[in-house]
């Protein structure tokens, strides 16, 4: 339930825009208010009329409205909210974010806020996929706006991809988790994810293909269910989750040192690629060939499994510890024999063979393994591995 909370809604101009209307009627069916913001181009797609009617509150259009300015001026509107929402967030709308515009009253607002900002963007396929857009979409992310969606599917214009605005109750569901009441309130998690780089001297390292793609969303889906979330993250090629904790690290050493000091929490997820091996003579100075045709012999020594080091540690453990298993076959019985090796309650498996293009890409299809043996998910796209996943966890802290 969102009772009593106040979310103040930034209405632009596209064709899903119709599903703002359900929005607000979901919404204080839960509880909210919902204070109303066109832009010029988003009267083109709904009425005034109705948003006002269905808001039972006044729309506010216009940055020059003397009226509304005496009853209450932008700065003002733009803070008397828990959480400001743009939906459907139009790929003008975003670039007037990303770059700071503020030359009507849905950009001024947007500028002027103190409160957290949620956006569902919404535009064809081609638009949501240019350079310039994912650009701006990286920098709201950076900036901590918080992304729900855009859907895949058929689209107003005929063409299919992702651009879709989420679902209203998808979208109500992000409103929940930004405003902190998920089930998750009150419960830490760890999460690792990314590649570990091994240094070999000042600018050679070892590392792997992990991209962090699938434990930056099982942070984020922890996030959406209300946990805190100390996210460690190795060099990964996805930015983190806005809304954690993001610890940064290189090595496995750092990161087994970041894992230990954000203890105490009810559950650690492992979804690092973490060298196993660290080059043990590494060398302070660029090395370089001396003509002799011999190449440097590199030395390892093992890195310390953090996984394992947090299964087995005793009195502290968190109460759910899961480790993931990227393996190219057998995966089962491998997967099988890993956990009750590291001592941890479920491992996360899936066939990272290349012909699966899992590693590096948008989908996964894992195998979970727990007490009651393993159990095959289907190919999911990784965010929705990560909501399944994120739901399990809840469940077994008995947060579900
Ligand atoms: O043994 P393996 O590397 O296959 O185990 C994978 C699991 O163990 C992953 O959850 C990974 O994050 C974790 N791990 C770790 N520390 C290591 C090696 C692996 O936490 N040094």
């Amino acid at each position: 339930m969102l009772t009593n909370k106040r979310i103040l809604l930034i209405i632009g101009g596209g064709i899903a825009a119709f599903k703002s209307l359900d929005l607000i009627r979901r919404l204080r069916d839960q509880g909210a208010s919902v204070t109303p913001v066109m832009t010029k181009a988003a009267e083109e797609f709904v009425t005034p009329l109705s948003t006002s009617a269905l808001a039972a509150q006044k729309v506010y259009r216009d940055l020059f409205d003397l009226t509304d300015e005496a009853e209450m001026g932008h700065i003002e509107l733009s803070r008397a909210a828990d959480l400001v929402v743009v939906a459907p967030a139009t790929a003008d709308l975003m670039a007037k974010m990303a770059h700071g515009h503020a030359n009507d009253l849905a950009s001024t607002l947007l500028m002027a806020t103190d409160k957290r900002v949620l956006i569902a963007p919404a535009m064809n396929v081609r638009m949501w996929e240019h350079p310039a857009t994912q650009r701006n979409l990286a920098m709201l992310r950076g900036d901590g706006v918080l992304i729900a969606g855009p859907d895949e599917g058929n689209m107003a214009c005929g063409e299919y991809g992702p651009g879709r605005m989420s679902e209203v109750l998808d979208i109500i569901a992000a409103i929940d988790a930004a405003l902190g009441d998920g089930p998750m309130k009150g419960r830490h998690v760890i999460v690792t994810s990314g590649p570990t780089h091994e240094p070999i001297d000042p600018v050679r390292y070892i590392a792997n293909r992990s991209s962090g793609a699938q434990g930056t969303a099982l942070a984020a889906a922890l996030r959406d269910l209300g946990a805190r979330v100390s996210f460690v993250t190795g060099p990964a090629s996805v930015p983190p989750p806005a809304g954690v904790d993001v610890i940064r690290v290189e090595t496995a050493a750092q990161m087994a040192e970041a894992v230990a000091a954000a203890h105490p929490a009810d559950a650690a997820i492992f979804a690092a690629a973490v060298a196993d091996w660290r080059v043990e003579n590494a060398s302070g100075s660029k090395m370089k060939k001396d003509g002799s045709g011999t190449a440097p012999a590199l030395e390892f020594a093992e890195n310390p499994d953090i996984l394992a080091g947090v299964a087995q540690m005793g009195e502290g453990r968190p109460k759910l510890v899961v480790g993931f298993a990227a393996e190219t076959d057998d995966v089962v019985a491998n997967a099988t024999a890993k956990r009750a090796r590291k001592s941890c309650d479920w491992i996360v498996a899936n066939d990272v063979s290349p012909e699966t293009g899992i590693m590096g890409g948008h989908e996964n299809r894992i195998v979970l393994i727990t007490d009651d043996g393993a159990e095959e998910w289907p190919r999911l796209p990784k965010d929705e591995v990560a909501r399944w996943l994120a739901s399990r966890i809840a469940t077994a802290l008995g947060a579900g």
